[in-house]
């Protein structure tokens, strides 16, 4: 995979101002290189995203981070190095050199470095920091195959590289060092269960009118089908064309025109790593509802409930990940 000539071929593309799809360990992305305003703001117009949604800037390497922001406290610097390449995000006070449309005005930048090789080969032979958010038209759930990319984003991007379905399957989680204080953003694909004991209490972020990571609005990773968390086996009898999002196993079988079961054994990594695709399938039926069965909130657990809570538009105050 190290340096296939279609790899060579986007790391060009990227170089020459053009923006590329490429698979991560969490969900695809769609990148261009970082210091160039113009490639990024052609990401906005294709995501149809709000300028003051900040992008992450993924790295190859954890020593490329010093470029990019002003200093690297010790806990952010313990969890890069313990974490990375992986599923996490941290938010650092940006060099002034960095684009405003990467950072969106902020003096913070989020960077990440990803765990995939494809990722990795292209960041290294495009020569540069890939700005790159989620391959998604914005609000929408994220893509988790080169397919979904193709379904959405199609011929508006240059390539799209593909790299089969991301083995996390959300995006990754987003921790700031600001100020002395490490926050949880988002929820993600590192667990705050194997951030803590290594750092100490991370704060969890309330809901705000301007939120500090705009996947963090109410309604987000959301699908056309109007998703349903809060249901029980009485409500059902009024509908005819509903689909079941099931945790582990399906109780009420008769009622639903089509079921997805997230993970058989009740892994929560399965899961996670099945919930967009699941979504999008029951997505594409035009159902009339989704019922979601809520999971265990522990560990990636968390991740998935708050995707679901803000899929469904139910995020709320008290329904913070605690
Ligand atoms: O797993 C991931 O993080 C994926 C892959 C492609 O790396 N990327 C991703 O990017 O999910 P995106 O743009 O869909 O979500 C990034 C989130 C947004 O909610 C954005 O507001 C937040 O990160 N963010 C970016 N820069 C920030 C900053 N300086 N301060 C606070 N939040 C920031
Ligand atoms: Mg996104």
């Amino acid at each position: 995979m190290k340096e296939s000539p279609l790899i060579r071929q986007a790391a060009q593309i990227i170089r020459n101002g053009g923006i590329v799809a490429f698979p991560t360990e969490t969900v695809y992305g769609l990148g261009a290189d970082a210091f160039n305003a113009l490639a990024v703001a052609r990401i906005f117009e294709v995501k149809r995203r709000p300028y003051f949604d900040p992008l992450i800037v993924h790295v190859g390497n954890p020593a490329n981070v010093e470029g990019l922001v002003k200093e690297i406290p010790s806990s952010a610097k313990k969890l890069m190095e313990r974490f990375w390449p992986g599923p996490l995000t941290v938010v650092l006070l940006k060099e002034e050199n960095i684009p405003d449309i990467v950072s969106a005005g902020l003096p913070t930048v989020a960077v990440r470095m990803p765990n995939h090789p494809m990722a990795l080969s292209l960041i290294k032979e495009s020569r540069c920091s890939i700005a790159a958010p989620s391959a998604n038209p914005f609000g929408y759930l994220s893509p988790t195959t080169a397919e979904h990319v193709r379904e959405q984003l199609g011929d508006q991007v240059d390539l799209i590289l593909d790299g089969g379905p991301c083995s996390v399957g959300v995006e990754s989680t987003i921790v700031s060092f600001l100020e002395g204080e490490c926050r949880l953003l988002r929820p993600g694909g590192l667990p705050l269960e194997e951030i803590e004991p290594l750092i100490g209490k991370v704060e969890i972020s309330p809901t705000e009118d301007r939120p500090s990571a705009p996947g963090m609005l109410p309604r987000h990773y959301a699908p056309r089908t109007p998703i349903v968390l809060d249901w029980n086996e009485e409500n059902l009898e009024f509908y005819k064309n509903i689909g079941l999002l099931a945790f582990q196993e399906a109780k009420n079988n008769v009622k639903f025109r089509h079921i997805e079961i997230l993970s058989k054994k009740g892994d929560m990594r399965e899961a996670a790593a099945n919930l967009f695709t699941a979504i999008r399938r029951l997505d594409a039926l035009n159902l009339d509802l989704i019922m979601a069965e809520p999971v265990p909130e522990i560990g990636l657990g968390r991740a998935i409930m708050d995707r679901l809570r803000r899929a469904s538009g139910t995020k709320s105050a008290n329904s913070l990940p605690a």
